[in-house]
């Protein structure tokens, strides 16, 4: 690579703020709660956090509806404390994401509330606001993606106006430009303050149809899949005109040097890669999310590996996510000694991992009890295993009673298991989950090959997958045992002969490989060829 950018190296770390750290003792996570521990991203070594919305915020959707995208909720903190975590973080080499919610605000936003006021406001077509069809009733079939409709009828101004997310997530018109160049000007606003990029959330929903055409049937809708698959979003995702908004944020992005722009797009392969940009003008990286729902099979993870490298546009940076704040913890998918295997496949692919706070030392999904669930998906369509509360509790620090999170009672319940599994009891274990990211973290940043190489597949066979990672003379073989068995590996005479340098297990370190490798059940290992 030429002249790699910072992002091309790094390692993300998603810090979700309610949960990560509470510094006032409200059992809700702050912008100064992080602040505090910062130097867990250091010890960790990551060179990055993104935090999840922590703009004004009824919280319908946990901040996800902006009322203001200029501040900070006091829930989270003030600007200046906001400040303070930039100084904080920069001073440690980390650099600051931010969460970008184009797609729509709370209607709690001064924009919505003057759009709603009267057909005639000079903001009206701000939203995307419609008559009722000819004979009452909404304008077209679309569907919310929390259920229900996508439209909902303000008899105040006798329209309807259109929410992708809940009702109180209104959606907002990127056809008018003035809405454009309002939020060109919130962008700039975070970057001028210092801000190293954004994550720019539901952006294949940034567009829909011009015409409002319904969305057809979905012949493969089965009782109990998510309501919002009833129908196909035709119309209502992925346009074609949503390229030419993420190249208007582009341009915003490069008027500062050294930014990053990263997408949230749940789309296949194909389709994803567009938004690179035809000229690479697009986002730096589409979040690839083919890890979050992939069956834990080596061939199959082979084959997603390759297809998503075959179908990178030339000059187009990979990434990788394992877990975030809408889907079920790793070490709960795949078992909790697959979870370092999980970590190990993670840290050695290429291009920008992102880690989700707690995955690194192997929190689980929490069991939510009815009478405290706070996810308004779930609390919308209960009983379908939607709900994201259980990705989304607090951190667990150490072994006392509120788990080193908060001194008050924490917003969502806290893991059970917090007592043996938190940082704390990890940090001290050499063949932890936490150790080992640490360690796979470190070998990523002394070895360019694992950071910036060529992947180059070798075996997925049984439960065996196998491949190399290499720059120049650098050669590395990553040997994953997806399985619950031994497995024995032979080499093609000649084939591999080097040093173990990384085993999830913990203590493997130095131990000389030639033609044949052993693993054992659950094993992942790295081995430095010579
Ligand atoms: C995607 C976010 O990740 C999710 O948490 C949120 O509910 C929706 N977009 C709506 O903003």
């Amino acid at each position: 690579m030429a002249d790699p950018a910072w992002w091309h190296r790094a390692v993300l770390y998603q810090i979700y703020p309610r949960s990560f750290r509470d510094g006032d003792g409200d059992g809700v996570g702050d912008i100064r709660g992080i602040c505090q521990r910062l130097d867990h991203l250091v010890e960790l070594g990551v060179d990055a956090l993104w935090l999840s919305p922590v703009f004004p915020s009824p919280m319908d959707d946990f901040g996800y509806d902006v009322a203001d995208y200029c501040d900070i909720d006091p829930m989270f903190g003030t600007l200046a404390d906001f400040d303070a975590l930039l100084t904080d973080a920069h001073k440690r080499g980390l650099k600051v994401i931010l969460d970008l919610v184009a797609n729509h605000s709370s209607d709690r936003h001064p924009w919505f509330q003057e759009s709603r006021a009267a057909q005639s406001s000079a903001k009206r077509d701000w939203y995307i606001w419609r008559d009722p069809a000819p004979g009452g009733g909404p304008p077209n079939n679309w569907l919310s993606e929390f259920g229900g409709g996508a439209w909902e009828f303000d008899a105040a101004s006798g329209q309807y106006y259109l929410h992708t997310f809940l009702a109180s997530q209104p959606d907002l018109n990127w056809r008018n430009p003035e809405v454009a160049a309002a939020m060109h000007e919130v962008v700039r606003f975070w970057l001028k303050r210092g801000v190293d990029g954004f994550r720019a959330d539901a952006v294949r929903h940034l567009i829909k149809d011009e015409a409002f055409r319904d969305n057809p049937a979905n012949p493969a809708y089965r009782d109990g899949d998510p309501p919002d698959t009833a129908v196909l979003p035709l119309y209502t995702a992925d346009r074609p005109e949503a390229h030419d908004i993420i190249a208007g944020l582009r341009d915003v992005i490069d008027e500062f040097p050294d930014r990053l722009l990263i997408g949230e797009l749940n789309l296949p392969f194909d389709k994803l890669v567009a938004y690179y940009g035809r000229d690479l003008d697009g986002l730096h990286l589409p979040f690839n999310f083919a890890l979050l729902s992939a069956p834990w099979k080596a061939r199959h993870l082979a084959g997603l590996i390759d297809r998503y490298e075959t179908a990178l546009p030339k000059g187009g940076w990979p990434n990788w996510v394992l877990g975030n704040h809408d889907k079920p913890r790793i070490a709960s998918r795949v078992g909790d000694a697959q979870a370092k295997v999980a970590a190990m496949l993670l840290l050695t692919l290429r291009g920008m991992p992102t880690l989700y706070y707690g995955d690194e030392i192997g929190m689980r999904q929490i069991k939510i009890p009815p009478d405290r669930v706070r996810d308004p998906y779930e609390l919308n369509v209960p009983g379908l295993g939607l709900g994201r509360d259980g990705c989304r509790t607090p951190m667990q620090w150490d072994a006392s009673s509120k788990a080193g999170f908060t001194k008050g009672k924490p917003w969502l319940p806290l893991g059970e298991d917090h007592r043996q599994l938190n940082v704390e009891n990890q940090r001290a274990d050499r063949t932890s989950i936490f150790t080992l990211h640490k360690r796979l973290i470190a070998l990523r940043r002394a070895h360019p090959a694992l950071a910036v190489g060529d992947y180059r597949p070798m075996t997925a066979t049984g439960d065996l997958l196998l491949f190399q990672r290499a720059l120049d003379r650098e050669r590395f073989v990553v040997a994953l045992n997806l399985g619950a068995e031994p497995v024995e590996v032979d080499f093609a005479k000649g084939e591999v002969s080097g040093r173990l340098v990384l085993s999830t297990h913990g203590d493997r370190d130095g131990e000389v490989v030639t033609d044949a490798l052993a693993l054992r059940d659950n094993e992942g290992v790295v081995v430095e060829l010579s």
